[in-house]
């Protein structure tokens, strides 16, 4: 885990958590979400900035095609939650920041029991938040406070329940690219051995290259410079093309991928098919079954 994320709140969970609220008060439908409890974690003058000036604040944020890429990266995942819910017992949340889907499709999951797993002093600031809104946590809500990179996976489950071998969803939203390449290859070895037959992984990427600064792509030294500069250094990538095999070593089987060009012309792109605000292209998400 870096330093600061020992010490203070995640920094990057903030941001993204800030660009969700922004894009639920949007008033462009191509850049509407709908996380209605993004902005309960965000100060009050956050929320007035959005709530009052969504426009302006849009323009500020669209820079370069990263507010695209969260908003849309929501998107992809609420719809899993939207459609997909029913088929899975379990869903594990790995570095679940502020997400708030174990409340909003609360319905969908009312079968199911919802863990999330996140840095300490992060996870407490979103319970006591939450607690504060008195926003009613559903019963089936479990919190795993963690240290993926220092701590044991398989202990942490089993301590609050987790079951091996049956059918669960696992989300890692904004995440792998925080790891190191060790704590990545013993948390996807880990989730293959926990996982029953239809298991699905959700998660996004950062392409190799962007990890050793090749600057391919346009604005991703700004990322990896920013990243580095809040203390959440970017350390893992996956090479472009290579998903597949990736996936084959942890037993799983690519289901769909969204790369900033897929992303662009499902939520960004005019009738003729013209994406009018590109993703930034840096990352992929990624919808995988277990094999
Ligand atoms: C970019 S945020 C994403 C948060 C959330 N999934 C989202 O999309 O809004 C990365 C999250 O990973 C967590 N994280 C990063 N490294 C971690 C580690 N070694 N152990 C536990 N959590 C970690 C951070 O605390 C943070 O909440």
């Amino acid at each position: 885990m870096s330093k600061r994320i020992k010490v203070k709140v995640s920094k990057t969970a903030q941001l993204t958590c800030g660009a969700r609220a922004l894009s639920y008060y949007s008033k462009d439908n191509y850049y509407k979400s709908d996380d209605y409890l993004a902005p309960i974690f965000m100060s009050p003058f956050f929320v007035f900035i959005v709530k009052h000036f969504p426009n302006f604040a849009s323009r500020f944020a669209s820079k370069g095609g990263g507010y695209e890429y969260l908003v849309s990266r929501t998107r992809v995942i609420d719809e899993i939650f939207k459609n997909h819910s029913k088929s899975f017992q379990q869903v594990l949340i790995l570095g679940a920041g502020f997400d708030s889907r174990a409340i909003r499709f609360n319905n969908e999951l009312s079968h199911a029991t919802i863990f999330e797993l996140d840095a300490p002093i992060t996870q407490n600031t979103k319970i006591n938040k939450l607690r504060e809104k008195n926003i009613e946590l559903p019963s089936n809500l479990k919190f795993i406070p963690v240290d993926f990179t220092e701590e044991s996976l398989p202990q942490k489950l089993d301590e609050v329940g987790f079951k091996k071998g049956i059918t669960s969803l696992y989300i890692l939203e904004g995440l792998t690219c925080y790891l190191d390449p060790e704590t990545i290859n013993t948390i996807f070895d880990q989730i293959s051995e926990y996982s029953g037959k239809d298991s699905m992984i959700v998660f996004d990427y950062i392409y190799s290259s962007v990890i050793r600064q090749e600057n391919i792509y346009k604005d991703e030294e700004r990322v990896y410079q920013g990243a580095a500069k809040i203390g959440e250094k970017l350390t893992f990538g996956i090479e472009k093309g290579q998903i597949k095999q990736f996936l084959s070593k942890y037993k799983f089987e690519l289901v769909d991928e969204f790369d900033s060009n897929r992303l662009g012309k499902k939520y960004y792109s005019n009738e003729k098919g013209k994406i009018f605000a590109p993703v930034i292209g840096i990352h992929s998400i990624v919808i995988a079954r277990k094999i």
